[in-house]
């Protein structure tokens, strides 16, 4: 969905500082603010340096009394690959800031990273989501994706970095 205030671009170094408030913001509505150690020169260096490990799609709106358009969303994904089907997208991050949410606009960002994804050859695209977070999951619901705990009793596992080093140096 796309109408000429809202428009839809790959991220720039520049909207770092704007992403880092976003991301911020997400922390805070899921309730993990504490756990967040990133900062806004990680981001950059993560998503832009020739080495990058994720890409990054940001939504924006230009108000018809301003000129400029701010951003007011990203979708953060990276490429990875699955035995059974091959290369596939995941998507690490979804988030539309509140006064614009319920416009379509989440569904489009998200769109949008399939279809680059499907011009890439991917064969899936993957994410999670907290099982509280009901809009999330009727967005998620309406594009008839499949919640893999319930029909597979899938769970996702993490090291967090002092369980990490300690099963490295082990
Ligand atoms: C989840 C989020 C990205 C959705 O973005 P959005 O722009 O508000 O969603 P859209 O307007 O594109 O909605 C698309 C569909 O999602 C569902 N949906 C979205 N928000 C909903 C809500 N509050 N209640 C019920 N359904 C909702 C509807 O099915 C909707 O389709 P419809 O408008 O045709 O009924 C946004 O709410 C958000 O940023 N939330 C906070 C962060 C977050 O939860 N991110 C996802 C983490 S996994």
């Amino acid at each position: 969905m796309e109408n000429v205030c809202f428009s839809i671009r790959d991220a720039k170094p520049d909207d770092c500082p704007i992403l880092m408030k976003m991301i911020t913001e997400l922390t805070v509505f899921e309730g993990t603010e504490k756990e967040l150690e990133n900062t806004t020169e990680r981001l950059q260096k993560d998503i832009f340096e020739p080495e990058k490990m994720a890409s990054c799609l940001v939504a924006t709106y230009k108000r018809p009394e301003n000129d400029k358009s701010e951003v007011i969303g990203y979708c953060l994904f990276y490429y990875g690959y699955s035995i059974m089907k091959g290369k596939l997208v995941y998507m690490v991050n979804l988030y539309i800031t509140e006064e614009f949410r319920g416009r379509g606009y989440g569904r489009s960002l998200m769109k949008k990273v399939a279809q680059d994804a499907v011009g890439k050859g991917c064969q899936r695209m993957q994410w999670t989501v907290l099982g509280w977070n009901q809009p999330a999951i009727k967005l998620y619901q309406s594009i008839n994706s499949i919640d893999l705990t319930a029909t597979r009793n899938c769970h996702v596992h993490t090291l967090y970095k002092e369980q990490l080093v300690q099963f490295a140096n082990s």
